[in-house]
């Protein structure tokens, strides 16, 4: 298995290198990530190239027997490309220009830094077609994660035009799709057509999703400029993305990596630790315990495993110490990095480098710390990932690449996410939100659940989940449908159905084009703010009742499909003028069922509820195990590994269903196994 750092030879002496090397070799590492943000020292003027440090790095690491994968430099455009270009510089939304001095500045849809890009990647590639040592290549770095993730500018403008005119072939189709009656925007001509800058009031919700749709197809036609000297200069490499969080919904992942050959993921748990301390930490909802951290952790694996059709990918950055910039996460506790990167492993992880090798003493991230201090003494964090590099060394060849199996598919929709950013309906409504809050609870209960998009094939899958799928072209509608009526079982949450793809409220009953499926009708809706609201359950297993917040759609059960039976209602509303009305109801279709979550159930309810349900179908938790005890599992031809991942600072035990074999020591483990605070374990069935 690839297993190593990130580093950057540039921020040391030449000198220490050899050093470096060394260290790493004795650490265990074998692979190390080099070059993104070299862009300066690698093109020092423009037109003029300067392999010679790089390749000389390259040689002393490559005679070591690590392996390179090589970053394109393309996040930081260096000072002579902005001051001589300044029309490169992102427009920020409120039409203010980027400066230049941190990164992550250009415009996807600028020409000249389109062009400088494609060049200096040429070079590289060029260069180091034939290294021996170099592996394949990361393009560019993190590209959603920015101040600025969306950009306004002139040369946007005109690339929005081409891409709205190749979208819709006439003014009077994207006239009609917009409704551009309203407000009185009808366009005679391309060159109209705004970008959604600050104007007197909102614009029009058809152009906003076009638009976000736009910026993501700009991010990922500028990294396909890049994959395609790549893959025709270095067809040997191969060539990848490292995604920030999947979270971030500036460009659709699924897109961006469709053409890679996997995807990788930077993860920093203990960012999330700190996250409820910052500006954006108080914006997406307050306290993060260390039992949410470890949760958003796995949901960033499986999101990132999903983006890419359920494949391994790579964590190009796993945190290596306190991480953070101008205030910085607490130091992890022994152990503790060990099992982030074995809880990666465990999530569908290929290989694992660290970021970032030695903590570096200048810059904007002097305090996001590396594997070696400031001072390059090997610590505490290094003498513990040598031994999880030794460790993961033993695991054998057919892990890496070993697949994930479940039964539950949650479905990430782009558009729905981007469209609830648009129009929230409630000022706390987060799609985001609403979907790890269908998450959590499989989770929390040791159930593999897959993330995948709405385009994935749902036969492998028992229980499909779909909250808040709030734009739902025909064909997806089309696809649950034939999902329930061939036995599945369907869960839909609230403000599903209601936007067209055009982002157009849709003209029928609610749930739009899934009513006849859940057998349902909303026949009112209400935000909830602050007046109470709660439902009481009418089937025993589900409990007794529920606080609701954030919406209650009001339902109405339809005549089934078969034409027998109505749609049973599993809860109703207690309070207020529709106390008593249909809450949460379930269709039975065939041997399929379809159920629809009117009610914003708080928290612990809806876990209830969707675990309750799924478990009622056939879905099981791979074992059970204490708070903040993790299970997954990984499946090969050849093999099936149990990850057991004690989040916790306290020893806990585990019951086992059958005999194992501890991975790490060969013993057999009968009946329970221990695990000390943020220990793991890795248990192969005894055969
Ligand atoms: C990542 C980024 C790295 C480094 C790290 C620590 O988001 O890719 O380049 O900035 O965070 O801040
Ligand atoms: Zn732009």
């Amino acid at each position: 298995m690839y297993y190593g750092v990130d580093y950057y030879p540039e921020h040391w002496p030449e000198e220490r290198w050899a050093k470096d090397a060394r260290l790493m070799v004795e650490a265990g590492f074998n692979v190390v990530r080099l070059a993104e943000f070299a862009w300066s020292r690698l093109e020092p003027q423009e037109g003029t190239f300067a392999f010679d440090w790089l390749d000389r790095a390259i040689d002393l690491l490559g005679r070591s027997d690590i392996s390179i994968i090589l970053g394109t430099p393309t996040a930081a455009p260096p000072p002579w490309l902005t001051t001589r270009y300044p029309e490169v510089l992102i427009v920020n939304f409120q039409g203010m220009r980027m400066a230049p001095g941190g990164r992550r500045h250009c415009c996807p849809s600028s020409p000249i830094y389109r062009r400088l890009s494609r060049r200096v990647t040429r070079e590289m590639a060029m260069h180091y077609a034939d290294a021996p040592s170099v592996i394949g290549w990361q393009i560019d770095n993190e590209l959603s994660y920015g101040a600025a993730p969306r950009c306004y500018c002139p040369a946007c403008q005109r690339a929005f035009q081409d891409w709205l005119r190749e979208r819709y072939g006439s003014l009077d189709a994207l006239n009609a799709a917009w409704g551009t009656v309203f407000w009185s925007q009808v366009y005679t001509d391309w060159a109209q057509i705004p970008v959604p800058l600050p104007s007197g009031a909102d614009h029009n919700p058809g152009l906003l999703l076009d638009y976000d749709r736009f910026q993501s197809d700009a991010y990922v036609s500028y990294a396909r400029e890049q994959l395609d000297i790549l893959r025709q200069v270095c067809p040997t490499h191969f060539v990848t993305h490292n995604i920030a969080l999947p979270l971030l919904n500036t460009i659709n992942n699924y897109d961006l990596g469709a053409d890679l050959d996997f995807l990788s993921e930077d993860s920093y748990p203990g960012f999330w630790q700190i996250l409820s301390q910052t500006e954006f930490g108080r914006g997406i909802g307050g306290d993060m315990t260390p039992e949410m951290v470890s949760m958003i952790c796995a949901w960033g694996y499986d999101a990132i495993r999903g983006n890419k059709n359920g494949e391994p990918f790579w964590v190009m950055e796993q945190q290596s110490g306190p991480a953070g910039q101008r205030i910085f996460s607490p130091s992890p506790r022994p152990n503790q990095l060990r099992l982030w990167a074995y809880q990666a492993l465990a999530r569908g992880a290929r290989a694992i480098t660290h970021f970032r090798w030695r903590t570096c003493t200048f810059g904007a991230e002097e305090y996001w710390h590396g594997v070696l201090d400031h001072d390059g003494v090997p610590r505490r964090r290094y003498f513990e990932l040598q031994k999880t590099a030794s460790e993961m060394n033993a695991l054998g060849d057919a892990l890496p690449m070993a697949q994930t199996q479940s039964d539950v598919a949650l479905i990430f929709s782009y558009d729905s996410d981007w469209a609830i950013g648009i129009q929230p309906c409630h000022p706390k409504l987060s799609y985001a939100f609403q979907h790890i809050g269908y998450y959590a609870p499989f989770y929390f209960a040791n159930v593999p659940i897959d993330i995948v998009s709405p385009d994935a094939d749902l036969s492998p899958y028992k229980v499909v989940l779909a909250p808040t799928l709030y734009v739902l072209p025909p064909g997806l509608a089309e696809r649950l449908r034939h999902f329930v009526h061939r036995g599945g079982t369907l869960i839909v949450g609230f403000r599903s159905g209601v936007k067209d793809e055009h982002n157009r409220v849709v003209p029928q009953p609610l749930p739009g084009l899934l009513a006849e499926a859940l057998g349902v009708e909303v026949v009112e809706y209400d935000a909830l703010y602050d007046r109470p609201q709660s439902v009481r359950f009418l089937v025993p297993e589900l409990g007794e009742g529920a606080a609701c917040e954030l919406w209650a759609d009001i339902l109405k059960p339809t005549t089934a499909l078969d034409g027998t039976t109505e749609a049973q209602v599993l809860a109703e509303y207690t309070q207020d003028y529709y106390a008593g009305q249909p809450a949460i109801t379930l269709n039975r279709w065939r041997q399929g069922q379809a159920i629809y979550i009117g009610a914003g159930l708080s928290g612990e309810a809806l876990g209830r509820v969707l675990v309750g349900l799924a478990m009622q179908r056939g879905v099981a938790p791979l074992l059970s195990t204490p708070q903040g005890v993790e299970v997954a599992r990984r499946n090969a031809d050849d093999g099936e590994w149990w990850f057991i991942l004690n989040h916790t600072p306290l020893p806990q035990s585990v019951d086992l269903p059958a005999p194992f074999v501890d991975a790490f020591s060969g013993a057999l483990v009968e009946a329970s196994i221990q695990l000390q605070g943020y220990d793991v374990h890795v248990l192969t069935p005894e055969t």
